[in-house]
C-alpha cells in the first residue's frame, strides 16, 4: 500500500509540528546555555532570524524551485510550502516572545537595540506575518479568495525579504560575515525571477 502523505510526519500539519516542537526546544536550549539570562534571550533573538530566515528561504523558493528543477526534492518542498512558511511565523513567534523577555529584563539593553526604525519596519513585517499565517488554513483562504490570498501572500514575502535583507544587511559594516545572509535572500529573489521568466518565454518544441 502506497503510503499516505497525511500520515507522515514530515509531510503537513505534522511537518509543521515536528519542526515547532524543534524549534521551541533549541530557543530554549539556547537560553539555558546563558542561565536564561538577558545575553541568552538575545542569542534567542539571533537564534530565531535565522531559523526564520530558513524557513522563509523554504517557502518563498518552492514554487519556483519545483518549476526549474522538478524532483522528489522540489516537489516535496512545494506541497509543504504552507507548512514550511507557517514554520517560518511560529520561528517569529519565538523571535517576539524573546524580544518581549528582552524588553522586561533589560529596558536600557533593549533601548540601545531597537529605535523607531525598527518599530515601524519590524511592526509592518509583524502584521505581514500574522495576516499570512492567519490566511493559511483551507477555511480562512477560501473566505478571502484566491485572489486577496495571492496579493496578500506575494506582497507579504516580498516584504519580508527586504526586511531580513536589511535587518541582516544594516549589520555588515560592524561585522562583516553577516554578508553570507544575504546570499539564501538573493538567491531566492533571483530563483523568483528566473521562474517568472522562464514562464513568460516557454521552450518552443520543434518538430523536424
Ligand atoms: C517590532 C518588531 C521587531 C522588533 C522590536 C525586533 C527586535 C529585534 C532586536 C532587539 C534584535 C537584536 C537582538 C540582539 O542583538 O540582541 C533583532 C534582531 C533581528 N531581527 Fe528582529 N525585531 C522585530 C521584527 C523583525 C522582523 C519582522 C524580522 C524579519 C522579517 C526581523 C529580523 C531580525 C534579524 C535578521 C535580526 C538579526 C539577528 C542576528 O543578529 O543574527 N525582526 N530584532
Amino acid at each position: 500500500m502506497m503510503p499516505s502523505h497525511r500520515q507522515n510526519w514530515f509531510e503537513g500539519w505534522r511537518l509543521f509540528a515536528v519542526l515547532t516542537l524543534v524549534l521551541v526546544a533549541l530557543s530554549a536550549g539556547v537560553a539555558g546555555m546563558r542561565g536564561f539570562e538577558v545575553d541568552g534571550v538575545r542569542m534567542v533573538i539571533r537564534f530565531t532570524a535565522r531559523t526564520s530566515l530558513l524557513f522563509f528561504c523554504l517557502a518563498f523558493s518552492a514554487a519556483a524551485l519545483a518549476k526549474l528543477w522538478p524532483n522528489a526534492w522540489t516537489r516535496w518542498q512545494r506541497r509543504n510550502r504552507r507548512y514550511l512558511g507557517v514554520t517560518f511565523a511560529a520561528s517569529h513567534g519565538i523571535h517576539a516572545a524573546a524580544i518581549a523577555c528582552f524588553a522586561l529584563m533589560d529596558p536600557v539593553g533593549y533601548a540601545a537595540a531597537t529605535n523607531a526604525a525598527s518599530y515601524i519596519f519590524g511592526g509592518i513585517g509583524y502584521a505581514f506575518i500574522i495576516a499570512m499565517a492567519a490566511t493559511s488554513f483551507d477555511r480562512t483562504a477560501a473566505a478571502i479568495g484566491p485572489r486577496a490570498f495571492r496579493i496578500l501572500h506575494l506582497t507579504g514575502g516580498y516584504y519580508l525579504l527586504f526586511q531580513f535583507t536589511v535587518s541582516f544587511g544594516k549589520r555588515i559594516p560592524d561585522m562583516p560575515p553577516y554578508a553570507m545572509f544575504l546570499i539564501p535572500l538573493l538567491a531566492v529573489f533571483a530563483l523568483r525571477m528566473i521562474a517568472m521568466t522562464s514562464a513568460r518565454t516557454p521552450r518552443t518544441v520543434r518538430a523536424s
